[in-house]
């Protein structure tokens, strides 16, 4: 292994590792799974953030299969949320179940923004993420502690 592969490696371990220490401490199975589907939506994310940096080399095919998957999970987000459940570690803010529908609708401007992007080229990489990036945000600065 060249050295950049052994940090690489390392810090995908890490990372890994990261997530399920978090996940650990989480003994309620709704919160979890919401944690979890989110997890996955920002890993996803992340394969696109580090494509557009370079950080990993640029795959239409790729990208489109991670814009994909975040599309089928945000069409779970309101029946992974609807419990309010709570534990220690969640950063689910009260406010969901207070706003519900209003959550519900920042959850279907994702699905939106993600089943209507389509990558051909770095320049529609680009703007799949503006586009997508913006319900993220919408929704953590609203609902996110
Ligand atoms: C409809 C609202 C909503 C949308 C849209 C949304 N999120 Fe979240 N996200 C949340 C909430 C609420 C939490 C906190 C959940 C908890 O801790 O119980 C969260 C948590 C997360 C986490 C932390 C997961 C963990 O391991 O605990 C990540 C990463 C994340 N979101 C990424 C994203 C990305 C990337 C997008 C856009 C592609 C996105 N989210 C879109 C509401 C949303």
């Amino acid at each position: 292994m060249t050295k950049i592969r052994v940090i690489l490696a390392t810090a995908a371990l890490a990372m890994t590792t990261g997530t399920l220490i978090a996940h650990a401490d989480v003994e309620d199975p709704d919160v979890k799974a919401r944690m979890d589907t989110m997890g996955g939506i920002g890993a996803n994310m992340k394969t696109l953030s580090q494509m557009s940096k370079g950080q990993i080399a640029f795959d239409a095919a790729a990208a489109q299969a991670a814009i994909d998957e975040m599309a089928e999970a945000a069409e779970t987000i309101p029946d992974v949320f609807e419990t309010p459940a709570k534990d220690p570690e969640s950063e689910a803010s009260d406010e969901i179940w207070e706003n519900w529908e209003d959550f519900v609708s920042k959850a279907e401007a994702l699905q939106e923004a993600a089943s209507g992007a389509t990558v051909t080229d770095e320049a529609s990489l680009g703007a799949a993420m503006g586009s997508i990036g913006g319900t993220c945000g919408s929704c953590h600065r609203a609902y996110q502690l």
